[in-house]
């Protein structure tokens, strides 16, 4: 049985003027245990929206996810969720307090959670900073700080939207090969959602590309089937999967920029 399980899932978002939004709709997917999946799709396809229903924030409209056979009941610690631009570090706590938060509300003793939160902010690249606080850091590193503090919980799944899309090229590279080295090495099961086909590319075992909005679904599943050395930009195996999954992606593309275009011609005709 797959660790997450989504079966014809579907979300209704009620807008503020009353009306109905149709983000997902009948989306079904099965993640197995330790698996890496990367979920690409166009801008307000509806990714935050399945990541926030399998992280338990947001409820189903209807369809049903489970996790270990269990449908999901809200948040819990076996989810740790690193958010989309995410700014929730607490700003009275240095980096180091902000990444034992969890362990010292779970009662770890000091010493092993300061060892723990010492591991993590090193391996996101942010050793001698522990003591800086939230204000005192650049919105790459609290990023980095943000990581650290989910993955310094040892959750047995990873829900990250875009946790990357922030840091500049060469820290974002070094993030990508030590997650993908913590996730294979602690076995992790990981939900990334990425604009950036390459980034993909790099790290799943499966990509699946949703389908413009609204009411949107998986368009289909590419499997990643290369060793590490041909997840090198210029290598032709790379570029074979990236020729696939372009494919798949671009006419959605259109379809999301020709609806835009609508909305705002419509708008207009409305405001006139
Ligand atoms: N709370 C909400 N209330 C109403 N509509 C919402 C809400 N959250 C999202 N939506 C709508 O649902 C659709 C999907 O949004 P979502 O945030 O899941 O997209 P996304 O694929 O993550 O986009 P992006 O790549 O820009 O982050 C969008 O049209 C958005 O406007
Ligand atoms: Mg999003």
């Amino acid at each position: 049985m797959a660790l997450v399980q989504l079966a014809e899932v579907s979300k209704v978002y009620r807008s503020l003027q009353g009306s109905d939004y149709v983000a997902v709709r009948d989306f079904s997917l099965d993640i197995e245990a330790g698996e890496f999946f990367c979920l690409l799709g166009t801008s307000g396809c509806g990714k935050t929206t399945v990541l926030n229903m399998v992280a338990g924030f947001e409820p189903v409209s209807t369809g049903a996810i489970r996790i270990n056979g269990h449908p999901i009941a809200g948040p819990a610690a076996d989810r740790g969720v690193v958010f989309q631009g995410d700014d929730s570090l607490y700003g009275w706590l240095s980096a180091l307090g902000n990444v034992e938060f969890g362990l010292r509300m779970r009662g770890v003793p000091r010493t092993e959670r300061e060892e723990k939160a010492h591991h993590y902010l090193e391996l996101v690249g942010l050793k001698g900073q522990d003591h800086k606080h939230p204000s005192e850091l650049s919105g790459g590193m609290k990023q980095r700080i943000q990581i650290a503090r989910v993955l310094a919980n040892e959750p047995q799944m990873l829900l990250m939207d875009e946790p990357f899309a922030a840091l500049d090229a060469h820290t974002r590279a070094d993030m990508q090969r030590e997650l993908k080295r913590i996730c294979s090495a602690t076995k992790k099961t990981v939900l990334f959602i990425t604009h950036d086909i390459d980034e993909a590319i790099i790290l799943a075992d499966r990509i699946g590309v949703m389908h413009a909005g609204p009411a949107s679904k998986l368009k289909g599943i590419v499997a990643v089937t290369l060793s590490e050395a041909e997840r090198e930009r210029t290598h032709d195996r790379f570029l074979e999967v990236y020729r696939q999954v372009h494919e798949m992606i671009r006419d959605e593309v259109a379809i999301s920029l020709g609806r835009n275009r609508d909305e705002v011609a419509n708008s207009r005709m409305r405001a006139h």
